[in-house]
């Protein structure tokens, strides 16, 4: 029966963006809203996976029936998801990772004095190319939003991170991206392009992506 196609299954979600803190009341951070991990953290759990959600700043509720694990800084974030690896079936990562965080965290609020003030920023850690470095049994699933090029870039992303699948879309398509209720993706494998799906609401984006992934572990890759 479809709807219980992940029944026995363990999923890992990651959503939203990271916050990367400047001191105590200011931080850096990005427009994800969530909502496309959300949905599949939510579909997952309705097809009969344990779902645990990793999330980051969102702006949209909790879906139901999943375990939560707020986190804020990619450090944070990475934390959560390599100390419950071992405990999961199946990663998908769609969250919106800062790329850098400010060098230094300052401990107290930066005052305003000079005229000018120059943040450092370092780069952070990628936490699915770390996951991809570490899986044993593990399905990987990473997501890529682009704006040019998006196959080649997905392609890439996938190869170098050692996913198993790569969700990319166009963020510069209208109907795509950060913050809509629906998307516009195409699902690569190592082999390339498996399918390019038409604009659809992100719930049934989950729906399909979960179904694909069901059918590829039954195909033998993870017991
Ligand atoms: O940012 P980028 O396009 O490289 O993101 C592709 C994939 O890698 C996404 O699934 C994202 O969640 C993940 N990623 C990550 N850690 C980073 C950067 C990206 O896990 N530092």
């Amino acid at each position: 029966q479809e709807k219980r196609m992940l029944a026995g299954k363990r999923v890992l979600v990651t959503a939203g963006g990271t916050i990367e803190r400047i001191d105590p009341v200011r931080y850096l951070t990005n427009d994800s809203s969530g909502k496309m991990g959300f949905a599949i953290a939510e579909e997952a759990s309705r097809m009969g996976a344990e779902v645990t959600l990793v999330t980051g700043k969102t702006s949209v509720p909790l879906p139901p029936g999943v375990k939560a694990v707020r986190t804020e800084s990619a450090l944070d974030m990475m934390e959560a998801v390599l100390s419950r690896l071992q405990d999961n079936d199946i990663v998908i990562k769609a969250a919106a990772v800062a790329d850098y965080r400010p060098a230094e965290q300052a401990q107290q609020k930066i005052k305003k004095k000079k005229s000018e003030l120059t943040l450092q920023l370092v780069k952070n850690p990628d936490i699915l190319k770390a996951v991809g470095e570490r899986k044993t049994t593990q399905f990987v699933v990473g997501f890529a939003a682009e704006t040019e090029r998006v196959a080649e870039h997905a392609m890439d992303k996938l190869k170098r991170k050692n996913s198993d699948l790569l969700v990319a879309n166009d963020v510069s398509a209208e109907g795509a991206g950060f913050g809509t209720d629906t998307n516009i993706v195409s699902f690569f494998d190592q082999n390339g392009l498996v399918e390019a799906l038409p604009v659809l609401p992100k719930a049934e984006v989950a729906r399909r992506l979960l179904t694909l992934i069901a059918s590829r572990m039954e195909g033998g890759k993870t017991a």
